[in-house]
C-alpha cells in the first residue's frame, strides 16, 4: 500500500532544489562544519526542539538514555550534544544506541501493509556502524572528561543486543528510552526488557505513535502496561515524539 505520508510535489522539488545547493555548496571547508544550519529545514529544528525539551526532563532523574533505531544516527549526535550542553560532568549517563545497522527485520502481521515496511528498510551503508563511532567520539572530545567513553553503539535484534548489553552491564539505570524502530517485534520486547531498569520519573519516548504506516509500534505500546494508566504526552514542537514520564 503506498504511503499518502509522503512530501507533496512541490515539497519534494523544494528539497531537491535545497539538496543541490547543499551538494555545491560555496561555503569553504573550513567553514562548512559551523555552518551546517545552513541548509537545515525548519522540521529538523523543530526534531532539535523536540529532544531537547525531553532531555531536560530528565536532567534530574540518574541513569543512561538508551535509543532503540540509530539508523545514520541523527537523535544520537542530538543527544551528545544536549548531554554536552547540560551536564557535562555527568559521567553516569551513558548514551546506548541499539540497531541492526541492516535496516529492518522481518516485519510481522501487526506491522501492517505499507510499502515503506518490509525487511532491510532504512538499512544504512557497509560499515556505517564503525564511520558512526568515529564521528561520536569526536563530539565526545568537545566534553569534560572526554577520556571516559559515554556512548556504545550495539548491533544486532535489538531485544538480544539489550538482553546482552543489561547482561554485561548489571549497573544500568535507565532514564530515558527512546523508540524509533518503527516495527511491532522490537519495540514490544525491549518495552518489557526494559522496564525492570526503568527508574521513577524515566521518560519513555516513541517515535512513530498513531503513525498509519507503522502502526507496530502503537500497537506494542497499546499492549503494554504503560498504555492508559499514564498520561500520553506529545511534543509541542513537531507530531512526534510522543511519551510517558514514569
Ligand atoms: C526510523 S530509523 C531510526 C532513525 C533514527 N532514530 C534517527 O535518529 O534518524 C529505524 C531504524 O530501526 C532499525 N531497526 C528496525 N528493526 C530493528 C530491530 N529489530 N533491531 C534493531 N534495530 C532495528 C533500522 O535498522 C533503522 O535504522
Amino acid at each position: 500500500m503506498r504511503s499518502i505520508y509522503f512530501p507533496s510535489d512541490k515539497e519534494q522539488r523544494t528539497r531537491e532544489l535545497l539538496r543541490t545547493l547543499c551538494e555545491g555548496t560555496p561555503i569553504p571547508k573550513e567553514d562548512r562544519l559551523d555552518h551546517l544550519e545552513v541548509y537545515m529545514r525548519p522540521q529538523r529544528v523543530s526534531e532539535i526542539l523536540s529532544l531537547d525539551a525531553l532531555y531536560r526532563r530528565i536532567l534530574g532523574v540518574h541513569g543512561v538514555v538508551m535509543e532503540f533505531g540509530v539508523r545514520w544516527g541523527r537523535h544520537l549526535s542530538i543527544f551528545i550534544g544536549l548531554r554536552t550542553r547540560y551536564e557535562p560532568h555527568n559521567l553516569y549517563r551513558k548514551v546506548i544506541g541499539f540497531d541492526t545497522f541492516e535496516g529492518f527485520t522481518t516485519p510481522t502481521d501487526k506491522d501492517g501493509k505499507s510499502d515503506r515496511v518490509h525487511g532491510h528498510a532504512m538499512s544504512v551503508s557497509t560499515d556505517y556502524k564503525a564511520h558512526l563511532e568515529e564521528v561520536l567520539t569526536l563530539h565526545e572530545q568537545e566534553t569534560p572528561g572526554a577520556h571516559i567513553r559515554r556512548f556504545s553503539l550495539e548491533k544486532g535484534d535489538a531485544p538480544e543486543a539489550l538482553t546482552r548489553y543489561l547482561a554485561d552491564h548489571p549497573e544500568t539505570i535507565v532514564a530515558m528510552a527512546y523508540f524509533d524502530m518503527d516495527i511491532y517485534q522490537p519495540t514490544k520486547e525491549c518495552l518489557e526488557l526494559l522496564m525492570p531498569h526503568m527508574t521513577k520519573g524515566a521518560v519513555i519516548a516513541f517515535d512513530q505513535i498513531s503513525h498509519p504506516d507503522f502502526p507496530g509500534e502503537t500497537m506494542a505500546l497499546k499492549e503494554s502496561a504503560l498504555f492508559g494508566s499514564l498520561p500520553l504526552e506529545r511534543s509541542q514542537h513537531a507530531p512526534y515524539p510522543t511519551f510517558v514520564t514514569l
